[in-house]
């Protein structure tokens, strides 16, 4: 049953999550149906995210429309336009929701050689979202023996709060380089995405004169790709912001749909939840037939793991747990590493293919060799057998009563990326409303930070601090 949500162009295929496809691991068609129990809730379901859609921490929803669009893509590309043709490299200092959109739209939407190219009409891009120091010394090694004065690259440090202790480590070594190296003009190679009003990166920028963009209110890191977090290496590195945006606001508005079959996001959550609930697929693995979209299962992994993944308030004194637990894989590649414990493992999963109908490039594979063995191949191409590899491995994975589903881009552009992420995050939506879980809150990766801010020494962490040692 593909669903083709009205202005949106990526189909959502479920047909094989239904017990006629994988018997008793599936879903009764019924609770499906058109007037059932799930088209029944998502009217309900709908109404409430309307309600608070635009309000509270549902402000993502606002931001591929209206003003706060207007006003980030006059922001942004402002700043593209002061620094083009003058930048070799950019440098994204951020983790977690902020840095995972850029490495995905980064990868989705810009060659994979990208970085290695000698036409710099667009920089190369980094994105440093870890604390270890062994690929911040090797980047900025490389950098600087290209660039010792850093005439041409730009430091794009990315925090809403401004206070996450690896993000802050990395902005206070970089602040130094620069200093050293520019002296007091350096604030024209650093950049800042960051709370408008408040914070310490915010103090900061207003005391040291950096160039800040907003990350705005009511727009938490998980949801904030498609906002100046996720959008000013895009425009810096050549990505059509525009398109991107444009694909997101059609895929919010398919979203609006009180119809369960004219709503992907409703139906996406409503097949996933009912499948974790109902039949234990708690496992839910992506898995792209396209490298270009392998790293957006990186971006889709957090999105999913810390928004449901919580204790559920009302599920009792010691409360339940909710929450899948997401997997990446990579077609066809993982065919020879992971389809054996997907096919004959516990049966405890959900499989996301994602499929592309027109890869941008494809490869034909010469005829002539002779060789009966390989004759199949010849004269065919890589993009179809890549195809044919997905088609076979949905097959065998429905053969085995193992559920699965297809979300398929007519092609990988900035439209269907930008359709895609605000896919998910309605769907996210949805499934905290179903789950009965705060989807924006994260109170486990809050207590994270505060540890590693008592082990660190931070003022005013002394007594978690004595907790930790003891
Ligand atoms: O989704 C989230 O809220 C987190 O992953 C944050 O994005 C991450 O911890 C970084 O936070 P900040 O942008 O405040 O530095």
């Amino acid at each position: 049953m593909p669903t083709t949500a009205p202005a949106t162009s990526l189909t959502l295929d479920t047909a094989r999550c239904l017990s006629t496809a994988v018997q008793n691991h599936g879903l009764d068609p019924d609770v499906l149906a058109q007037d059932g129990p799930a088209a029944r809730a998502t009217v309900e379901l709908t109404q409430r995210l309307e309600e608070s859609r635009g309000t509270g921490w549902e402000r993502w929803r606002m931001l591929a429309e209206g003003a706060m669009r207007e006003d980030h893509v006059k922001a942004v590309k402002a700043i593209a336009a002061e620094y083009q043709g003058k930048l070799d490299n950019v440098v994204v200092l951020g983790i977690g929701g902020s840095a995972l959109g850029n490495i995905a739209l980064q990868s989705a939407l810009n060659p994979l050689t990208h970085n290695l190219s000698t036409d710099r009409t667009h920089p190369r891009l980094f994105v440093l979202d870890n604390a270890d120091p062994i690929p911040f010394h090797q980047t900025l090694a490389f950098i600087t023996s290209e660039d010792p004065k850093f005439d041409r690259t730009l430091f794009v440090v990315i925090s809403k709060s401004g206070e996450t202790a690896e993000t802050a480590a990395q902005f206070l070594v970089v602040r130094d380089m620069l200093q050293k190296a520019r002296g007091d003009g350096h604030a024209d190679r650093l950049i800042a995405v960051t709370d408008p009003e408040k914070g310490t990166m915010r103090r900061l920028c207003d005391a040291a004169g950096y160039e800040t963009l907003p990350v705005p209110e009511g727009v938490g890191g998980r949801f904030s790709a498609l906002s100046p977090v996720g959008l000013i290496s895009c425009a810096l590195c050549g990505i059509a912001i525009d398109e991107l945006l444009d694909g997101a606001a059609a895929m919010e508005q398919a979203c609006r749909h009180e119809a369960l079959h004219a709503n992907p996001a409703a139906m996406l959550a409503t097949v996933l939840v009912e499948l974790g609930q109902r039949q234990g697929k708690t496992v839910h693995v992506m898995m792209p037939y396209a490298n270009q979209l392998y790293l957006m299962a990186d971006w889709w992994r957090q999105l999913w793991a810390e928004s449901l993944g919580k204790i559920v308030p009302s599920g009792g004194a010691d409360g339940t747990h909710a929450g899948f637990t997401p997997v990446k894989a990579l077609g066809a590649t993982d065919q020879h590493s992971q389809v054996q414990l997907y096919r004959e493992g516990p049966n405890d999963k959900a499989i996301i293919f994602l499929e592309v109908e027109k890869l941008a490039t494809d490869v034909a594979i010469p005829a002539g060799l002779g060789e009966e063995a390989l004759a199949y191949l010849e004269g065919s191409s890589l993009a179809t057998l890549l195809s044919a590899e997905k088609k076979a491995t949905e097959f065998a994975l429905t053969e085995s009563r193992r559920p699965n589903l297809t979300i398929k881009f007519p092609q990988v552009t900035a439209h269907t990326v930008g359709q895609f992420m605000m896919l998910w995050q309605v769907a996210t939506a949805y499934a905290g409303l179903m789950l009965g879980v705060d989807a924006y809150d994260q109170p486990a990766v809050e207590l994270g930070k505060k540890a590693t801010f008592a082990l660190m020494g931070k003022p005013g962490f002394e007594e978690l601090a004595a907790r930790l040692r003891s």
